[in-house]
């Protein structure tokens, strides 16, 4: 049993439903915006992580900026308020009309990933009269030591742009009229828990800028990216990450020039640990040597258990009995649809409250119709 969670204003809701504790959104954004002032960092948060009007409008308020992937999150940002000098857009694959949006809307910047997009970014900008402000983003090899999934700076995977390519770019943009370089732009994975991976990140950014000032070509912009990660195990004993030791790295290791910004993008890092999927009890089903509890929410509400194999700490709202061990199972008909196998829980029954804690980031975002399910709906902890 978990006392923070409301559970008697949870009997007029529909489960499955994602609740968000305001209050520690409030104080992660306090945190993150404290310690990145120390330094004079600025942050942009990475919308692809929770894109929920309500969480969206709560960030922009903090004075964050915001880092989209595509046209529709760049819209969602500036529906939410972000001012559109504080949107980046990154991402292999942007569709002309989603380069148009950014340019109509006078983005910060386009972090770029080739030299067809280059291309691309130039001739839409020429056709509109404008000046594209582009940072290129690097792949430093730099492997992040997370799930094979979400990593994304070692040389086989398909984002950026290698630093052996850098020269070739470089005599490209030069030939571009309508392209103009600001800076570089880096992230090497998510959920990344040890400190050096940054430390390689930072020291490989601190050795291409250096080579590149040599070269006369001055970066006014560098983005670190996101991926710092979550306690997925004790979100309530460590529900704030520790933004100060993340941002301390690359203080030690990147030294900045006179007038250079640094820049991040978290995403999970901000919202992950405000989150829980709340479920309730279907079934309790004795197998041939377990027991399943068969919940009202599935994958198509979670995706992370059955994608990537991902831990979310699973509690019982309803129950204080003695412990019990329990499959936990929704009811979408695909056997991968299990969020956790052997889980001690406090004894269950059919209607308790089941929270899948946080879930904040990449929750709510990749829940899907599978099955035509409903899509969960979101309630905050401030207007229950
Ligand atoms: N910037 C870029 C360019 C990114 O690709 C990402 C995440 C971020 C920032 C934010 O990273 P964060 O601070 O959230 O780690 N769905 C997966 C995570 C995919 C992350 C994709 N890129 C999951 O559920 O774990």
């Amino acid at each position: 049993m978990n006392k923070q969670f409301p559970t008697e204003k949870f009997q007029s809701l529909q489960t499955p439903f994602y609740y968000y504790d305001m209050a520690i959104l409030e104080r992660t954004l306090e945190t993150v915006t404290g310690e990145a002032n120390k330094y004079g960092y600025h942050i942009h948060y990475a919308v692809k992580a929770n894109a929920n009007s309500r969480i969206l409008s709560t960030i922009c308020k903090s004075g964050l900026g915001a880092d989209c992937v595509s046209g529709g999150e760049i819209q969602a940002a500036l529906n939410a308020g972000f001012p559109a000098e504080k949107i980046v857009f990154a991402g292999v694959g942007k569709a002309d009309w989603e380069i148009n949006l950014g340019l109509d809307n006078n983005i910060f910047c386009f972090n770029v990933e080739s030299i067809p997009e280059l291309e691309i970014i130039n001739e839409l900008a020429v056709a509109k009269g404008k000046i594209a402000h582009v940072a290129l983003r690097i792949n430093p090899e730099v492997d992040a030591h997370t799930h094979h999934h979400i990593t994304t700076g070692t040389k086989e995977n398909k984002f950026g742009i290698n630093i052996a390519q850098i020269s070739n770019v470089m005599d490209k943009i030069a030939m571009l009229p309508s392209v103009k370089l600001i800076g570089i732009h880096f992230h090497i994975g998510s959920q990344i828990t040890e400190i050096e991976p940054f430390e390689r990140l930072s020291e490989k950014a601190a050795e291409l800028e250096q080579s590149l000032f040599l070269h006369g070509i001055y970066l006014e912009y560098i983005n670190f990216g996101g991926g710092l990660g979550i306690d997925y195990e004790h979100p309530d004993s460590n529900p704030i990450p520790d933004f100060n030791a993340w941002f301390e790295i690359f203080h030690k290791h990147f030294p900045t020039r006179p007038g250079q910004q640094v820049h991040f993008e978290p995403g999970r890092s901000i919202v992950g640990q405000c989150g829980s999927l709340i479920s309730k009890v279907l079934y309790i089903k004795e197998g041939a040597f377990k027991k399943f509890i068969i919940l009202d929410a599935g994958f198509t509400d979670l995706l992370r258990p059955a994608f990537y194999g991902a831990y979310h700490k699973i509690e019982n709202l309803s129950s204080c009995e003695m412990i019990d061990v329990y499959d936990v199972v929704g009811p979408v008909c695909e056997s991968s649809d299990i969020f956790s196998k052997a889980v001690e829980l406090n004894k269950t029954r059919r209607g308790d409250y089941i929270a899948l804690r946080s879930a904040g980031a990449y929750g709510e975002i990749m829940a899907m119709q599978y099955n035509c399910r409903k899509l969960p709906k979101a309630t905050f902890s401030d207007t229950i």
